[in-house]
């Protein structure tokens, strides 16, 4: 098997850029620029789509392994039966059809860095075979009595909580601590809303140069849009997103009707067209309210956090008028 992908210096400047217009994420590019020059292991954490590998390959390209392979491993994607065979290789005739001796992924990173993705969805049989190439910086190929010396940087990456992981039993503390020495959090995308349009102007960007299709940008309309959604996919769908968008888009923007229809019905601009008309109009004004924060819950599916965020208010002022106007959905959390 290949690994995922396999990166070096020569590959296209451009694919490596990174948006971050917003504070959180200037933070994580400090961070970044920060820890990359060492030699410190780096866990990456943060929801699916957020930029966990991105981030991987920033640090990878600023550090001195720069010039040295970067090799993306994502272990959830290996059967169980392969996984130490291809991280740490085999000798010929280590089983059945080993008819040549064959590098893992650890040997085929050497003097770069061994991205771990999905770290969290490894055994506890490959959590205890990994930290011991981690503590030894030696490993030992399938089939062979001798070790051999590995250089390598370890970026690991997860969306799931290890914490949570360990006290359920499915991760190991001891893999956890060698792994947690220098921890960076891509926040989601619906709390740095501010790398929204920044991100959709440079997918869009790409996309033109991409295709050479001649577009001009978002409506207004279809920016405040984009921006009110919520992302459950976070950069990722944002990108997808745009790419769909602009394959539909005629007259050189890209507008409402043109986005996928979880964002452009998803929005809840509040008090906009079609919105208030269905209210009756002799509601008073707490009722109104009652009933729009009501329709806000049922269409994030009771999402507190996301609800507030799409109201303008916070989750405790949420909670004060879900509790006053007795509403339910206030139990869901992001
Ligand atoms: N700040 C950013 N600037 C530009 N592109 C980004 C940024 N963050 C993410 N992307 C792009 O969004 C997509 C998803 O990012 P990436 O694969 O790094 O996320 P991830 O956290 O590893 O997701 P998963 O957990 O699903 O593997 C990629 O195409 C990546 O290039
Ligand atoms: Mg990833």
């Amino acid at each position: 098997m290949e690994p995922e992908k396999e990166i070096h210096p020569s590959d296209d400047a451009q694919s490596e850029y990174i948006v971050g217009a917003s504070d959180e994420m200037k933070r994580v590019l400090r961070l970044a620029e920060k820890i990359a020059p060492t030699e410190t292991t780096v866990l990456l954490t943060g929801e699916s789509g957020t930029g966990k590998e991105k981030v991987a390959r920033y640090i990878h390209l600023n550090s001195a392994r720069a010039t040295r392979p970067f090799v993306a491993v994502n272990a959830a994607a290996i059967p169980e039966g392969l996984i130490e065979s291809e991280l740490f290789g085999h000798v010929r005739g280590a089983f059945t059809d080993a008819r040549d001796r064959k590098r893992g992924f650890f040997e085929m990173a050497d003097g770069g860095t061994l991205f771990l993705d999905e770290i969290a969805e490894t055994s506890l049989s490959v959590q205890v075979r990994l930290l011991r190439a981690l503590q030894d910086r030696e490993i030992r190929p399938v089939g062979s009595d001798s070790t051999l010396k590995v250089n390598v940087r370890i970026v690991a990456a997860t969306n799931r909580d290890l914490r949570q992981a360990i006290a359920d039993g499915s991760f190991r503390e001891d893999l956890f601590y060698r792994l947690n020495v220098f921890r960076i959090l891509l926040p989601a995308l619906r709390d740095r809303k501010k790398d929204i349009p920044f991100l959709a102007e440079y997918f869009l960007r790409l996309f033109i140069d991409r295709t050479g299709r001649n577009l001009k940008g978002f409506t207004e309309r279809a920016m405040s849009m984009m921006l009110n959604y919520g992302y459950p996919g976070n950069v990722r769908e944002l990108e997808n997103a745009v790419e769909r968008s602009a394959t539909l888009a005629e007259g050189g923007w890209i507008q409402p009707a043109d986005l996928p229809p979880e964002i452009s019905e998803g929005g809840l601009p509040l008090l906009t067209e079609g919105t208030v008309e269905t209210f009756p109009d002799d509601l008073t004004l707490e009722e109104l309210e009652k009933r729009y924060i009501e329709r806000v819950l049922d269409k994030l599916g009771g999402n507190m956090t996301h609800a507030a965020k799409s109201l303008g208010i916070s989750r405790s002022t949420l909670w004060r008028k879900v509790n006053k106007y007795g509403l339910k959905g206030g139990d869901v959390e992001a």
